[in-house]
This record gives C-alpha cells, structure tokens and sequence, in this order.
C-alpha cells in the first residue's frame, strides 16, 4: 500500500499567513498542519508515502521531513504547477504507485477519535476497489456528500449539493487500486475549473466498486483551510493534549510504538528539541518503563490505539 499526502493549493483562505508559506506548515497548536495527516497514514502501517506540494514549497518539506528516516519512512516528493484537482495527485504519482493499492489524505484534514487505528486498518484490510469516509456534519453543503442505504450501500455522491440527499460528509480520506490513475487521466474539469475526486469515486460506483466506511458519532475530523477552522482544530488539540497527557499526531511517538524508533533514537530527537514541551515528552516516553511491554502488543493493537488517542 502507498500513500500520499496532497498539500498543494494556493491556501488563499488563510491570507496573509499564507503569502509566504505554504498552508501545511502552519502550526496546528504545537507542530506543523502536515504531521496530522502523515500520523494517520502511518497508524495504518503505511511506510511509502508521496507528498505532493507546489514546486516551490518542495524544498521546504524536505528540509521539515528529510527522506523520512527519522520516522521510520520513506518519502518521496512531487511538484503540483497548478491546483487542478484532488485526482491529479494520482496522475503526478503514477510512477509512485504502479500496480499498487493506494491511500490519499488530504494535507489539512485531522482525524481523531477511538477505535480510529482499528478502523481504518480494517479498512485496508477489506479494501477491495475503493473504499471513502463518511462523517455526519452539519454543513454537508460544503463538503462531497454521500448518500447510502440501510445496508450501508452507496447510493449517491455529489460534490457540495445545493440540496444534500444525507447529512455525511465524504472525509478527505480515500483508499483505492492502481485504477485510479487511468480513471483520475479521464476525468473532466467542473465549474470549479478542477477535476474533482467525487467524479472518480462515481466511476467506482458505476461498477458497484465503491464501499463507505462510517465515522461514528464522537468522532473529531477537522479541517484546518480556514483562519477560523485552523484556530479551533488548535485548540482541539490543545485542550485534548493537555487533559490526557498524550500528544496527538506526534509523529517520533508512532514510530517508536510501530517499531521503526529505537529507545535511543526517540530520546536523542526529543533531547536536540529539549526546550520545547514536545522534545520532553519525547524524553518522557524513551524514559518510560513499561515501554517494552506495550511494543508486544501493537499487533494486537491496543497501543496503536492509545497512541492514536494520544
Ligand atoms: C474536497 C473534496 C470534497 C471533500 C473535502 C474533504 O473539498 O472535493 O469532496 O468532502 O475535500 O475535506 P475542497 O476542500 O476541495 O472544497
């Protein structure tokens, strides 16, 4: 399984903090926007990962996540000139992919909630063609909205209704085969001037190959493309961290439980950032005791789940 992190855009919404840097390297309380999606990609167990930015901000990625050896994966990155769409990553990345199955996450979406590792590693699992998330919101409108039965079978999608058939959200969280490349090529552009991703899933659904997976009811999925929605998904975070203990999307931390970060390293990486409350925790967790015993378990994942809670 592949991933890729689609960061591009032009994050005009967030003007002026955006006239110089670009939007997923923004803080989201306490570390950059882009470490919320790649926590959830490697709680799936996914090490490969694209990220695809604009050209220009390529560099600066790479100077933030290096090859990735520091967490345990390897990345690879791709310039994006223009923001024509959600499915050209999969055109940019075709090379990447290959006959691979392949998992995209949106840049600014934040995913947080129990169960959730469990969830979207069942998920890959049971992956066959193309399998999307649905949340309950209360502004579908704005969002690609998914209308299914009592069998949990799509029936429709459309990309922000005038009139929404359901009230679920499809979240910025797409698994699919390798046929996503050829389909995203075919695609045409919407009034919007993109191609867009619910015009690929609806091929999907043409071929009954289109399966929905719900997020339930106390399930946070935020996105962070607005002044407004990237101030409350940092106080989320915030107020979650401090009341728990646990970091969420501390990306050092899931390494070290999925067995990528020895003891040695994470402590070493939380030392050379000792003056922030992040580089401590690091310390704090290489310094734990019962260490050991939770790496026995991540298979039978209630690690996985603490951290993802974290
Ligand atoms: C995009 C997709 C939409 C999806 C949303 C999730 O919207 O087009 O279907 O529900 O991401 O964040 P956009 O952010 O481009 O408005």
């Amino acid at each position: 399984m592949k991933g890729i992190v689609l960061a591009g855009g032009s994050g005009t919404r967030l003007a002026p903090s955006t006239n110089g840097v670009n939007k997923h390297l923004l803080n989201v309380y306490d570390k950059p926007m882009i470490y919320y999606p790649l926590s959830v990609l490697m709680l799936g167990g996914i090490r490969d990962i694209m990220i695809i930015s604009t050209p220009e901000e390529i560099p600066r990625f790479q100077e933030m996540l290096g090859d990735g050896s520091a967490f345990g994966l390897t990345l690879h990155y791709k310039g994006q000139s223009d923001p024509n769409g959600i499915p050209e990553a999969f055109v940019l990345a075709e090379d990447f992919i290959g006959y691979d199955d392949v998992t995209l996450i949106l840049g600014d979406n934040i995913f947080y909630g129990q169960g959730f590792t469990t969830l979207f590693r069942r998920a890959l699992a049971n992956h066959r063609n193309a399998t999307i998330f649905g949340i309950r919101v209360k502004d579908p409108e704005r969002f690609g909205v998914v209308e299914f039965d009592e069998n949990q079978k799509v029936v429709s999608l459309e990309e922000k209704p005038e009139d929404p058939k359901s009230d679920f959200a499809a979240a910025g969280l797409y698994i699919y085969d390798y046929r996503a490349v050829q389909i995203a090529k075919k695609l045409s552009y919407s009034s919007r001037g993109e191609t867009e991703i619910t015009d690929l899933n609806k091929e999907y659904l043409k071929g009954n190959q289109l399966d929905v997976q719900l997020l339930g009811r106390g399930f946070a999925w935020m996105d962070a493309g607005t002044h407004e929605s990237l101030f409350e998904a940092s106080e989320f975070v915030k107020i979650t961290q401090q009341r728990q203990g646990f970091k969420i999307a501390c990306l050092e931390e899931i390494a070290y439980y999925m067995g990528y970060l020895s003891k040695n390293a994470l402590y070493k990486k939380g030392e050379g950032m000792k003056k922030t409350d992040y580089g401590q925790y690091l310390m704090e967790i290489a310094n734990r005791k019962h260490t050991e015993q939770y790496w026995e378990t991540i298979d039978k994942n209630p690690i996985l789940e603490l951290v993802q809670n974290e």
